[in-house]
């Protein structure tokens, strides 16, 4: 079984730095991946309340027969639930819906800034960590802005901040903006949601000269960066695949190509300065 490296984190805690998205799978399927993946190796699972999907990555968990010490479960608070008291609401029933004690991760799923909530919402997230019913808190699509302001009002800098990066993405001044405080970076929709991304030639011909897939081109480059990262699979020969790309050894040249690819382009056009979901 393949064994997946882990990043440390400002709360102590070690993430696995390859693990499974789960966004857009309804339970009775992400129950059935949650379990294979686990089966395979995998040790890390992203979910969020806003895929309404926790009961089913829950119940994928119980079937794995893993000891719940051995896996890192993050999931995040949807917008709906910012502010102070239905975080702490929102906390308890992610647990209660996971069947699980203590969540390993916890993120805020996006800023919001126009309903200027998450600074009391991170307070709710630090009161949970007390409480022991979080190890760790983050946060997700926030920009320098928002990070400043929760440095400024309160005390526990974010273990992880979860933004959108790939080829066409690839966001290399957040990424240093979060290394300067500490925080790791977690790419979302790695693979660009299988769009486009995964037909361009450069790809095409690295992964040729590599012997593996594109998709195991494109997570090699994360991997590489330091990066932790969480594709979505359905299928198990795709999950051993993604898992596998912890092999491959891109060159300086590689990553020269690929950095060709940047067009600034969002696979689903959500800028965390405007985007707003609940
Ligand atoms: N924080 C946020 O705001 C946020 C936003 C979006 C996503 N996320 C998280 O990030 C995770 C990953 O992002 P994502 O699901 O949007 O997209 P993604 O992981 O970039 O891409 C998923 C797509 O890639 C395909 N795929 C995966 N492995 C493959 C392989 N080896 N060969 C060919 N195709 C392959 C999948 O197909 P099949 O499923 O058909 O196998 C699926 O269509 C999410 O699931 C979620 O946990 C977080």
């Amino acid at each position: 079984m393949t064994s997946v490296p882990a990043l440390k984190l400002t709360s102590g805690a070690e993430i696995p730095q390859l693990g499974l998205g789960t966004a857009r799978v309804p339970d009775e399927e992400i129950r059935r991946i949650v379990a294979e993946a686990i089966g395979l190796g995998y040790r890390l699972i992203d979910t969020a309340a806003k895929y309404e999907n926790e009961l089913g990555v829950g119940q994928g968990i119980a079937d794995s027969g893993v000891p719940r010490e051995d896996l890192f479960v993050t999931t995040k608070l949807r917008g709906a639930d910012q502010g102070y008291g239905p975080t702490l609401q929102a906390i308890d029933d992610s647990r209660e819906r996971l069947g699980l004690d203590y969540l390993d991760l916890y993120l805020i799923h996006w800023p919001l800034p126009r309903l200027d909530r998450y600074v009391d919402s991170w307070r709710a997230m630090e009161e949970a960590v007390a409480l022991g019913k979080v190890r760790a808190i983050g946060v997700s699509n926030f920009l320098p802005e928002h990070l400043d302001r929760l440095a400024a009002e309160t005390t526990t800098v974010p273990a992880v901040n979860q933004i959108e990066i790939h080829p066409h993405l690839p966001q290399r001044e957040l990424i240093a903006e979060n290394t300067r405080r500490g925080i790791v970076t977690e790419s979302w929709s790695p693979l660009a949601n299988a769009n486009d991304l995964l037909k361009a030639p450069e790809l095409t011909e690295i992964a040729a000269a590599h012997g593996c897939s594109v998709v195991q081109v494109v997570l090699a480059w994360h991997l590489r960066q330091g990066l932790v990262v969480i594709p979505k699979a359905s299928h198990p020969d795709r999950l051993r695949q993604n898992l596998d790309a912890l092999g491959v050894q891109l060159t300086d040249e590689d990553v020269d190509r690929i950095a060709t690819l940047d067009t600034g382009t969002r696979a689903g056009g959500q800028d965390p300065a405007t985007h707003e979901e609940f």
